[in-house]
């Protein structure tokens, strides 16, 4: 039989678990909130605000503070979110020096009655109801103190400090493990950033005048003519026959102007088919057509502060050409399928190897396009009109290409050189580079010979003549080339160049007459004379 009193204590019980029980689910539902409100810091600044507010809203912080290390002294606490602090108060923690001897030893400090504690802000308190509780955790992850969380609590007597502890506790690694998130994602950020600036400054080095090679009187005027328009933002036409380095022109021309910095956004125009043109150019609204389910920036919204380089314009069709003219009057546009007009910052550079005069003639372009285009024109000659850049241009392909597979490969005999540079050359200067890396893979000492060159250079006349040759020839033209390599090595001199060989003088003798090579021309300055 249960007394009035036991049944009295008995509910008063009751309501003590209840009111426990009702405490640990507000507690949990709050860390809850506190990991949702960090899950994704794109400003961790305020997310840290938020997190406070939810101690404020339902745990009745009064003040709360997060301090962080400073980032000019990774000792000093500073603060970086708080509630309830006058912001022009000071930027230090709530307890300074309570909070740095949490942050030092990685220990939760708890002073239940803040009045007692004279190191204390607003420790002379005049009534109990007035009475404040002061915890400090640690920001902590991995036993490594990433900053403070201080909170003051209005003073109850029968507070579980140990709960308490142990809730704000894992707020605190909570909060440690976001700003170590942030701090990856930035490192993260700034490697990407330098990546870029490396990758930029590569490109520029690279597109600097130094890589375009070439002594002729002809390829010097083209770069005379690179200075003189780099600097501005006129629209260029470079014209030349396939492989002349039109592209590298276009490159040298963006990198030594003032958009350097920005894209150089290249677009080939014989690539696209005509239902695509348009679309890679201008970009794309949502629902602009069939498939299109996102929009789409063009290319000249990607080179926007850059350059665009239009490779084959002379390939674009009529109705873009329309729209190209008004890009270059306006300087803007609408995306397809779109109605928002988008202004760009786009400096144009055009290049082809088509007669665009003949194609306006026959109505494949508009004249007024061409005017517009054609307002500097760079004119890059093919490389059998600039004899001289030839051997300069080889002897670069030599030494990179050499690198790049890893051959011992040094230079180029005398024999193949003449062919080179007899040879007509219709794929111009990458045609050149190609020789050159066939050359240089099948070359298995320091010397490209005359033998390592493609049939077509090694007839005489160099060109038309593509048909196999007979192992007679094929022999000769070895023996020939192995002589000539000697008698250079031995600067002209027939008995060195024998020994060289392996061979009796009158063998080595009998060769140079047969094969009418002159051996004058391998004697001192013998070459230079005759040239
Ligand atoms: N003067 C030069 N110095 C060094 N390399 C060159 C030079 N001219 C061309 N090249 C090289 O030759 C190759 C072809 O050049 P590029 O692509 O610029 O030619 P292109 O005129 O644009 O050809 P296409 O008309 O076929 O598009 C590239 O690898 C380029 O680096
Ligand atoms: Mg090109």
């Amino acid at each position: 039989m249960s007394t009035a009193v036991d049944r009295r204590s008995l509910a008063a019980d009751h309501d003590d678990r209840a009111a426990r029980h009702s405490g640990e689910i507000r507690k949990l539902t709050s860390l809850l909130d506190v990991s949702q409100a960090i899950s994704s810091p794109v400003n961790v600044r305020s997310a840290f605000h938020r997190v406070l507010e939810i101690l404020e809203r339902f745990h009745g912080t009064s003040r709360s503070v997060i301090s962080l290390p400073s980032d000019e002294d990774a000792r000093r606490l500073r603060l970086h979110a708080s509630i309830g602090i006058r912001s022009a108060h000071s930027d230090a923690p709530l307890a300074a020096t309570l909070a740095h001897q949490v942050f030092d030893s990685g220990r939760p400090v708890v002073v239940p009655r803040v009045s007692r504690e004279p190191s204390l802000p607003g420790h002379r308190v005049r009534t109990d109801a007035d009475e404040r509780t002061y915890i400090c955790v640690p920001l902590q992850q991995s036993r490594k103190s990433r900053g403070v969380l201080e909170v003051e609590l209005a003073y109850k007597p029968d507070r579980n400090y140990d709960r308490t502890l142990k809730f704000y506790g894992v707020v605190g690694s909570m909060l440690a493990q976001a700003i170590k998130m942030q701090q990856l994602l930035a490192a993260d950020r700034q490697r990407l950033v330098d990546e870029n600036t490396r990758l930029r400054d590569e490109l520029r080095e690279r597109y600097d005048f130094s890589h375009i090679l070439g002594n002729s009187g002809a390829m010097r005027q083209v770069c005379e003519q690179v200075i003189k328009v780099a600097r501005t933002n006129t629209t260029v036409l470079i014209r030349g026959e396939s492989g002349t380095g039109k592209e590298l022109i276009a490159q040298a021309i963006h990198y030594n102007s003032l958009r350097a910095r920005k894209s150089f956004v290249k677009v080939s125009c014989a690539a696209l088919p005509d239902t695509l043109i348009e679309s890679e150019l201008f970009g794309y609204d949502k629902g602009a057509f069939t498939g299109a389910e996102q929009r789409k920036k063009g290319r000249f919204e990607l080179a926007d502060g850059g350059t665009l380089l239009l490779d084959e314009i002379g390939d674009v069709n009529l109705p873009t050409q329309v729209k190209l003219l008004r890009v270059l009057q306006e300087r803007e546009f609408e995306r397809l399928g779109g109605t928002e007009t988008v202004k760009v910052d786009v400096r144009l550079i055009t290049a082809t190897n088509a007669d665009l005069e003949a194609s306006v003639a026959n109505g494949r372009l508009r004249q007024d396009l061409l005017y517009r285009l054609n307002v500097f024109t760079i004119f890059i000659p093919p490389l059998r009109e600039r004899k001289s850049d030839i051997l300069l241009l080889a002897d670069h392909f030599v030494e990179k290409l050499a690198a790049e597979h890893g051959k011992q490969v040094k230079r180029i005999s005398t024999p193949a050189i003449d062919a080179l540079v007899a040879y007509h050359w219709p794929g111009n200067v990458r045609e050149l580079q190609n020789v050159v890396e066939r050359a240089v893979l099948v070359s298995d000492g320091q010397v490209i010979h005359l033998h390592h060159l493609p049939p077509t250079l090694q007839t005489a006349e160099g060109s038309n003549t593509a048909e196999s040759q007979s192992l007679g020839s094929a022999v000769a033209a070895f023996e020939r080339d192995m002589i000539e390599d000697a008698l250079k090595m031995a600067r002209g001199n027939r008995a060195r160049a024998a020994r060289l060989l392996q061979a009796t003088r009158r063998v080595v003798n009998y060769k140079i007459q047969q094969y009418e090579i002159d051996w004058r021309r391998y004697a001192e300055n013998g070459r230079a004379a005759k040239e």
